[in-house]
């Protein structure tokens, strides 16, 4: 009768905690409706970057950590870790980025007088105009998918324009602003012309929580 018993209650054990491995990671709620950032993306983009490649990195890292934690050798652990970085990236990224983003009526786009990060998008770039054509420049140059970065230099106290391919995430600076530079986030809207996406998106970009990023590590 024990032996039934166990044999039963081993298998749910560990079900159970397969299934808390994989639901570690949730998509997080946006901020804003999906149509609030008309007409500089539209809804049609944003419900399915959200819904569809956002949810798909979720997923796909939290099976990746679910095989991490059942995989029986030190080999196969590493062979797991092109899916963490890939998923795990996709995963912070864009949560970062939806977080990096705001309706034009709730602030999107301004960059407030008088603020630090204006303070300091003067000092390293000369002007924010001039900061904005710098960073479109270095992201338009991104050869495949990949992501543009304001970002922050510990070593040199400065901010610094960087890119990374595919869904690495920022580690050698600390993320500010992330414009994600892969194709599904605009070409529904603006097919081949990146150049167009990345000079709309500026009136939707959330500076106030740029300002507070950046407040945190200055
Ligand atoms: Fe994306």
């Amino acid at each position: 009768m024990l032996s039934l018993a166990r044999s039963f209650v081993r298998p749910t054990f560990s079900r159970s905690l397969a299934q808390r491995a994989a639901a570690i990671h949730t998509l997080p709620e946006l901020p804003y409706a999906y149509n609030a950032l008309e007409p500089y993306i539209s809804a049609e983009i944003m419900e399915l970057h959200h819904t569809k490649h956002h949810q798909g990195y979720v997923n796909g890292l939290n099976a990746a950590e679910e095989s991490y934690v059942k995989a029986p050798s030190t080999r196969e652990k590493i062979a797991l870790q092109a899916a963490l970085k890939f998923n795990g990236g996709g995963h912070i990224n864009h949560t970062l980025f939806w977080r990096n983003l705001a309706p034009v009526n709730q602030g999107g786009g301004q960059l407030k007088e008088g603020s630090k990060l204006k303070a300091a998008l003067e000092r390293d770039f000369g002007s924010v105009d001039a900061f904005k054509k710098n960073f479109n420049a270095a992201t338009a140059g991104i050869q495949g998918s990949g992501w543009g970065w304001l970002a922050y230099n510990g070593a040199t106290k400065k901010l610094e324009l960087v890119t990374t391919p595919n869904q690495d995430p920022l580690l050698t600076h600390v993320p500010i602003i992330g414009i994600d530079i892969w194709e599904h986030a605009f070409y529904l809207q603006y097919k081949n012309v990146k150049a167009d996406y990345l000079s709309a998106i500026w009136s939707v970009v959330n500076f106030e929580e740029a300002n507070a990023r950046y407040a945190e590590v200055a």
